[in-house]
């Protein structure tokens, strides 16, 4: 990337609103996200019509408040862009019909993202993180193993079959009686349990030990049904979700494994992406993965792990430095998967 380029990005296919503006040399001018938690608690999980509501609330006095906060006139940025998909359709829409808006009302060009190529790039927002790399990408909607060539150029390695891992927190830590999300409900459960060695529970691998690089976590939610009502204390809750965590660790381990020897060469980095990658304890095993197979690992800071719109504009960052634009009938698409990007001649970059 050559002239330091500045994109706002907008982010609305959850439960989310985010804003940022994002320059190509990594900066990021200013940033917001307002999570719409407290909209959706009282129903223990994201109800759509909810969500895409909040967006129409909140998201132009986000805008504003990026615009204003960086100090910069629309002059100032080179391009808009918004998530056009997967997500939540309502949701998506009003993000991307107010960059749209926004691009026609002052001509500069716009992008629209994919979520998950956001997801899989954004660890490069931290310098160093060259191509190519193996991602792990596990969210509440995602739970796959991708060769990340290029920018759009990616390889599918597995896949899960069922669940989402991020699902499987969340279905879990609902079983348990914890809030959404469970992810961070489950992890801070963990902590409290004060053994660490020799767990009394055992939850099945699914798949581990199988060819392949696909993710099975429906029977894992299966087994938690039936050992949750048999757990007596609340040092038995916390090293059950304790002992879930050593799982879901074992089965990442179990299918990275296979997945090192799929790829198209020997890959030196493993990138996670996804808010799942905001748990500790995975990201310190997949640390120690990393070291016992010879390869650097990366992780993005936590709050860039979570959905934000900083990922978007560097998404969107990546794809305009090689020309890319959209047109303003870009559709939003409730589904994209990552294997149906488009990328670039690598000469390009
Ligand atoms: O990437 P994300 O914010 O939204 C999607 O695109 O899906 O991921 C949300 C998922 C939820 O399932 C949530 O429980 C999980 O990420 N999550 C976590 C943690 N923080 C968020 N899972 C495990 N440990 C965490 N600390
Ligand atoms: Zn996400």
């Amino acid at each position: 990337m050559h002239k330091n380029l500045t994109i706002l990005g907008i982010e609305t296919s959850c439960d989310e609103t985010a804003v940022a503006l994002v320059r190509s040399d990594r900066t990021i001018v200013s940033q917001r996200v307002l999570s719409q938690l407290k909209d959706h608690l009282p129903y223990g999980g994201v109800v759509p019509e909810i969500a895409a509501r909040a967006h129409v609330d909140h998201l132009d006095g986000l805008i504003k408040e990026v615009m204003d906060e960086a100090a910069l006139t629309y002059d100032d940025i080179d391009a808009i862009a918004a998530t056009s998909g997967p997500g939540l359709i309502g949701g998506v829409m009003v993000g991307l019909m107010t960059a749209k808006g926004l691009s026609l009302a002052t001509g500069k060009p716009f992008l629209g993202i994919n979520h998950i190529e956001a997801h899989a790039l954004s660890p490069r927002l931290s310098p160093g993180v060259e191509f190519p790399y193996l991602l792990l990408l596990v969210s509440g909607g995602h739970c796959q193993i991708v060769w990340v060539n290029h920018v759009g150029a990616y390889q599918l390695l597995g896949h899960t079959i069922d669940d989402a891992v991020g699902e499987a927190f969340d279905k879990v830590a609902k079983l348990l009686g914890l809030p959404y999300p469970g992810g961070p409900a489950l992890e801070k459960l963990a902590r409290q349990s004060k053994s660490v060695s020799s767990p009394r529970f055992h939850l099945p691998l699914p798949l581990c030990g199988k060819p392949g690089a696909d993710f099975s976590f429906a029977g894992l939610k299966t087994a938690a049904r039936l050992l949750i009502p048999e757990l007596q204390s609340e040092e038995d809750r916390a090293e059950f979700a304790r002992t879930f965590h050593h799982t879901i660790s074992a089965i990442f381990a179990d299918r990275l494994k296979n997945a090192l020897k799929m790829a198209p060469e020997a890959p030196k980095r493993l990138v996670v992406a996804g808010g799942v990658a905001a748990n500790q304890y995975l990201r310190d095993d997949l640390q120690a993965f990393c070291d016992a197979n010879n390869m650097e690992f990366y992780a993005p800071p936590m709050w860039l792990c979570t959905d934000n719109a900083a990922m978007i504009a560097w998404a969107a960052l990546e794809r305009f430095a090689h020309g890319q634009t959209d047109e303003l009938d870009l559709a939003a698409r409730p589904r994209w998967p990552l294997v149906e990007m488009t990328g670039f001649a690598q000469d390009a970059a």
